[in-house]
């Protein structure tokens, strides 16, 4: 009797109800997976399910992250690798362009290495790799990153002296390296560019010199840190846990971008040298948060990854304030997409163009706070339920109580690459409140302090700091107490005062 009153009101009543005029949630069984095999990220807005990701059921495990500045891009990322290390035991990989992961990920007892900034890498290295395979992604690094392609002369002279600088390295280049040799550097190669050069037998020496000239760029003095022995074991990237790869420390745009697109690379080689073997959930994830140029290029190898990176049980996470940065070929295949706040018409129509999302979501996504999100999976059989939902909010991990203060941006080069001088110090919250307490600061300061260090992930310039403090005029003497209790050596000191008074 209960069962057929039951029966009665689903056909008939509960299709009269408000909430099938609004979006309905994939079926439970597809958003609560086994715990010790899935993700919690959060909580469903409609039926209140929690939702666990697994990539089982998916097209692939890679996420299209997007949203505005402050929505919760990062914070998701971060919950998502430690879950993902938790569950799985999975490494992580993150490019991280502006710094914004170091400090989390010290916290979280992972490693960073810090390019330009005493860690080296050196683009020639094989990792396992066949030097002609290399020799192939320094070109296209440079295919992507220069106009070397408009010059096919400069370019034939580049490729030509890379793979004589292996030869001449003693090593095999159409074989897999001897691991114990040491891998030649882009200095090799504008050496052997620059004795053809003064050989004076070449037919086009404008060529060569320009060559020259291009390749000079990364092997300067003070700009050599693609040039220099590589001080990471790139071979052990995708195995070593957490791992952050620094390059806010390099120069500029091209730097960078050069650096992930080797660090992609050397990870894409890794994941295809592994192989497949049917191991639980994923074995690494590689982060590109903002990393638009890498993203962006139809040549790059997070296309590949996006590809390959199923069947190797490799994951991309590219997370970006604008989708029409991340190329289609990523975004189109990428089995889950998850948009938190978006406010700009025109990224909401790719959204939606992309997606095909409903008005209603639509109007929700430029409505949330920080951390709700609308989620979309492409499920590798066709269902008959709409692939969108929306979550409540990302449910983290605890908040960050860990801080880090650089001198990094006051240091010359010379020191930079001096290992021996300290760079950053990381102190715990209540370490740091202790040390403020010391100088005597009030409460209503402290706090305040804490507030700017915040805003910034907790990682700080020491300028800033210092200029924070004055601004609550803060006795300079109390300052310099404060610097020196936190090892701050007083030529430092000094500078730091020059550079804000
Ligand atoms: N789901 C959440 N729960 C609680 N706090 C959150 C959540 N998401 C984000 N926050 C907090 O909001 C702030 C901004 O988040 P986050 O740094 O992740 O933004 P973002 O999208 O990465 O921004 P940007 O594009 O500027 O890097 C952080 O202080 C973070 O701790
Ligand atoms: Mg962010």
């Amino acid at each position: 009797m209960t069962l057929l009153r039951i029966q009665n009101v689903m056909s008939n009543e509960l299709a009269k109800r408000a909430f099938f005029s609004r979006p309905p949630e994939p079926p439970f069984e597809f958003l609560l997976n086994d715990p010790t095999d899935s993700i919690f990220i959060g909580i469903t807005k409609l039926f209140k399910v929690p939702f666990t990701w697994t990539f089982a059921s998916l097209t692939n495990p890679h996420l299209a992250i997007v949203g505005i500045t402050g929505a919760g891009k990062s914070f998701l990322i971060k919950t998502f690798l430690i879950r993902a290390s938790y569950i799985w035991n999975t490494n992580a990989i993150i490019i991280d362009w502006a710094g914004e992961y170091k400090a989390w990920v010290r916290q979280s007892g992972g490693t960073v290495v810090s390019l330009a900034k005493g860690d080296f890498i050196n683009i020639m290295d094989l990792s396992g790799m066949k030097p002609l395979d290399r020799t192939k992604q320094i070109m296209n690094s440079f295919d992507i990153l220069t106009d070397i392609s408009n010059y096919p002369e400069q370019r034939r002279l580049t490729a030509e002296a890379i793979e004589q600088s292996y030869l001449n390295a003693g090593f095999d280049i159409a074989n897999p390296p001897d691991p114990k040799k040491d891998a030649p550097t882009i200095k090799d190669v504008v050496a052997l560019l620059e004795e053809k050069l003064e050989e004076n037998t070449y037919q086009y020496p404008a060529e060569l010199e320009n060559a020259i000239y291009r390749l000079r760029q990364f092997s300067r003095e003070g700009e050599d840190f693609f040039a220099k022995k590589s001080t990471i074991d790139l071979g052990k990237l995708s195995t070593s846990g957490l791992v952050s790869i620094d390059l806010s420390g390099l120069p500029d745009e091209q730097f960078r971008a050069m650096a992930a697109l080797f660090i992609l690379q050397t990870l894409k080689e890794k994941m295809r040298a592994e192989g497949w073997s049917a191991s639980k959930g994923l074995k690494a994830i590689i982060v590109l948060d903002e990393a638009w140029k890498i993203a962006g290029d139809d040549r790059s190898d997070a296309v590949m990854i996006v590809r390959e990176g199923r069947k190797y049980q490799f994951g991309l996470i590219v997370a970006s304030q604008n989708p029409t940065d991340i190329n289609e070929a990523i975004f189109s295949n990428v089995g889950t997409t998850i948009m938190l706040r978006v406010r700009f018409e025109k990224f909401m129509n790719y959204l939606q163009g992309s997606l095909n999302f409903s008005q209603f979501i639509r109007s929700e996504i430029s409505k949330f706070g920080v951390g709700q999100a609308a989620i979309d999976m492409s499920f590798h059989t066709s269902v008959q339920f709409p692939d969108i939902f929306i979550l409540d909010k990302v449910v983290g991990e605890i908040p960050l109580d860990m801080y880090t203060i650089t001198v990094a941006e006051i240091l010359n080069q010379d020191e930079l690459n001096n290992t021996a001088i300290q760079k950053e110090y990381t102190f715990s919250k209540m370490e740091m409140n202790s040390k403020l307490v010391e100088i005597n600061l009030g409460s209503g300061i402290i706090e305040k302090v804490f507030k700017e260090m915040d805003a910034k992930s907790g990682l700080v310039d020491i300028r800033l700091l210092v200029q924070a403090l004055i601004r609550d005029n803060v006795n300079k003497d109390l300052i310099l107490e404060f610097l020196r209790s936190i090892g701050i050596s007083d030529i430092l000191i000094t500078r730091i005062f020059t550079f804000i008074t």
